[in-house]
C-alpha cells in the first residue's frame, strides 16, 4: 500500500486574472505524510481555490508547492493529476459511463489488470455503502445526488493515491448517510495513510475528521491547529465565532445573560 506524499506549500499566492485582490496570499503549510488535514472559512475565502493548485488545475503566481520534496511546477500536470484523488460537490462523473467505469477510470489509466480492476470497483462501491450488483451498471443519471457524490468519493480513491483532495464531498447527502460516510472515510484514510486535504464549511465535520484544522480567511491561514487546539485556543475573534456560530448552549448561555440584564 503506498503511503501517504508530504505536501510543502511555501508562500503560496493566487490572484485571478483581472482581479485587483490575490485570492491567495502567502500561504505557507507543510501536510505530513498521512495527515488528515480539513480547510475551513467561509465561502469564498479560497479552499477550492488552495485545493485546485495542488493538482495545477490553477497555477501559482507566488510561491511553490512541493510533494515529497518535487516542486510540483516541474512535473507533468496529467501524471501530476493521475496520483492526486480529487472529488468535488458537483461530482463531475461522466454521464455516458456506467458507475463502475467512472470509478475505474484512474486504475484503468494505471494500467491495472481486468481482475484487480474489476475488484477495486465492487470494493470501493460497497465501502460507501452501494451495492456493486445494483449500482455498477448505472448510469449517473440513475442515481441520486447522495449516491452519485458517493460514486465520486469512490473514484477519487480508486487509484490509491497517495494525496487525496476533497471539496465539500459529502456536501450533497443527508445527516444519517454523512455521518456513516465520516465514519467509513475515517476508517480508509487511516488504512490508506493517504494525505488529504478536505474542504467543508461544517465545523463540526471538521472537528470529528481533522487531523489538524486550518482556518482560511480572505486568503490567508488565521490558525492552524489540532481541533482541541482551535476549539481551546482559538487566535482571532473571526476564528472563535466560526467554531461557536452554531453552539446552541453558548446562544443560550448569551441570551440568559441579556434577559438577566433586561430584567
Ligand atoms: N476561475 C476563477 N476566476 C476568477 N475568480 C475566481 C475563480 N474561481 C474562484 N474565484 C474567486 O476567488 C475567490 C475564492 O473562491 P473559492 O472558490 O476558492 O472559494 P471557496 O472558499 O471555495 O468558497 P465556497 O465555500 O463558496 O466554495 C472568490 O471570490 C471567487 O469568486
Ligand atoms: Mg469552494
Amino acid at each position: 500500500m503506498p503511503r501517504g506524499a508530504e505536501i510543502v506549500v511555501r508562500g503560496a499566492g493566487v490572484t485571478y486574472p483581472g482581479a485587483t485582490v490575490p485570492t491567495l496570499q502567502d500561504l505557507t503549510l507543510t501536510i505530513a505524510p498521512g495527515e488528515f488535514l480539513v480547510v475551513v472559512g467561509p465561502s469564498g475565502c479560497g479552499k477550492s481555490t488552495l485545493l485546485r493548485t495542488i493538482n495545477r488545475l490553477i497555477p501559482l503566481n507566488a510561491g511553490s508547492i512541493a510533494i515529497d520534496g518535487i516542486d510540483i511546477a516541474s512535473l507533468d500536470p496529467v501524471a501530476l493529476r493521475r496520483g492526486i484523488g480529487y472529488a468535488i460537490q458537483a461530482v463531475g462523473l461522466f454521464p455516458h459511463m456506467r458507475v463502475g467505469a467512472n470509478v475505474a477510470i484512474v486504475p484503468e489509466l494505471l494500467g491495472w489488470s481486468r481482475e484487480r480492476i474489476a475488484a477495486r470497483v465492487d470494493a470501493l462501491l460497497a465501502l460507501v455503502h452501494l451495492d456493486p450488483e445494483r449500482y455498477r451498471d448505472r448510469f449517473p443519471r440513475e442515481l441520486s445526488g447522495g449516491e452519485a457524490q458517493r460514486v465520486g468519493v469512490a473514484r477519487a480513491i480508486a487509484g490509491e493515491p497517495r494525496v487525496l483532495l476533497m471539496d465539500e464531498p459529502f456536501g450533497a447527502v443527508d445527516a444519517i448517510v454523512r455521518s456513516q460516510l465520516q465514519d467509513e472515510m475515517l476508517l480508509l484514510v487511516r488504512e490508506l495513510a493517504t494525505t488529504t486535504l478536505f474542504v467543508t464549511h461544517d465545523v463540526d465535520e471538521a472537528l470529528l475528521l481533522a487531523d489538524r484544522i486550518v482556518v482560511v480567511n480572505r486568503g490567508r491561514i488565521e490558525q492552524t491547529g489540532t481541533p482541541l487546539e482551535v476549539l481551546a485556543g482559538p487566535a482571532s475573534p473571526f476564528v472563535e465565532r466560526l467554531f461557536h456560530a452554531n453552539d446552541a448552549v453558548i446562544e443560550l448561555r448569551e441570551k440568559a445573560r441579556e434577559r438577566q440584564r433586561l430584567r
